[in-house]
């Protein structure tokens, strides 16, 4: 795959009797691409592992090339931003940011620049120098994002990183992760159970219930796939069945509602289909099912926990 970032191979990973990977292989490329699952879906595990925070039982990752069990170095190249608090509150953002920026390996030299630089790319102003303590929910997630950049990594990962912000606070945030990867070319893993912020920002999905993935891929290729068209037809109950017999054999009837009908065919199919049978075709129109549609069939058709 052009442009691959992280390479997952086979892996399984196990916690007692929870399989949280189950045999999973998936590629990740440059963009901001959105990791979505419900909650267990695994999508914290598979993180972990790409990190290197956690082993998995079987299976490698690699991060540029790097596997990330050998190398080290692969830390360099990744900001996280975990799901769970990773704040010294007790210190202000300068401090932590600083001290953040030294175990990741920023030569001491350097460190302070850069602490000042990414505070103001996030826009944080003479709170900066306030207690962490003392700030609302949304500038702590603006510092957990910032200890993330602050060795200007080439590969952002964060975990939920719009979980428990208002909806301003939450706007903020994908437009930001839009602006690292549009200005700035940082590719993001946003790892994610919310559908629309995946539709607004990301170019790539990798979908994973219960372990498993279960759909990988350009975003754009995903709606594609799933175009279809609305038909109104009219004409006799028997005429109208014959109609919907062509669809059926042909295994493209999606859906029917009375006269309605949602096919995967092509509007020559359709309408060649519509004089043969007799019916008169009263609307013909586009279909696009929303990435949403598309999880909730993916769901369905996920044998696990079955
Ligand atoms: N340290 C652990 N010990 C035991 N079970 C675990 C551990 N970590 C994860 N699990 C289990 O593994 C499965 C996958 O969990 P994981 O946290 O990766 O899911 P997730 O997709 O990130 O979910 P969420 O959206 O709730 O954050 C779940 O069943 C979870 O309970
Ligand atoms: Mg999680």
């Amino acid at each position: 795959m052009t442009g691959e970032i992280v390479k997952v191979n086979d892996i399984t990973k196990r916690f007692g009797h929870v399989v949280a990977l189950d045999h999973v292989t998936v590629s990740f490329c440059e963009g901001i691409t959105g990791l979505l699952g419900p909650n267990g879906a695994g999508k914290t595990t598979l993180v972990k592992i790409i990190m290197g925070i956690i082993l998995p039982d079987s299976g490698e990752a690699y991060v540029l090339g790097n596997n990330v069990e050998r190398d080290p170095e692969v830390r360099a190249i990744i900001g996280y931003v975990p799901e769970q608090d990773c704040l010294i509150e007790e210190m202000n953002a300068v401090e932590f940011l600083y001290h953040m920026a030294i175990i990741s390996g920023v030569p001491r030299k350097d460190a302070m620049e850069r602490v000042h630089i990414v505070l103001h790319y996030l826009g944080v102003g003479d709170e900066r120098y306030r207690a962490i303590s003392t700030y609302s929910a949304g500038m702590k997630q603006k510092i957990k994002i910032a200890q993330a950049l602050v060795h200007d990594p080439q590969i952002i990962i964060m975990d939920e990183p719009t979980t428990g912000l208002d909806p301003q606070g939450r706007e903020e945030v994908l437009a930001l992760i839009y602006d690292l990867w549009k200005s700035y070319r940082k590719s993001i893993i946003l790892s994610t159970h919310l559908l629309p912020d995946v539709e607004r920002i990301c170019s790539h999905v990798v979908m994973m219930s219960g372990g498993r993935v279960i759909e990988a891929g350009p975003i754009e290729g995903m709606l594609r796939g799933l175009d279809g068209y609305v038909v109104r037809v009219g004409g006799s109950g028997e005429d109208v069945e014959k109609f919907a017999e062509v669809f059926r054999d042909k295994n493209s009837l999606i859906s029917r509602d009375d006269n309605v009908f949602v096919v995967r065919s092509e509007p020559s199919d359709i309408l060649r289909a519509a004089a043969e049978t007799g019916v008169q075709v009263r609307y013909l129109g586009r279909r696009r099912e929303s990435l949403e549609e598309k999880f909730v069939c993916a769901l369905a058709g996920d044998e696990y926990g079955d």
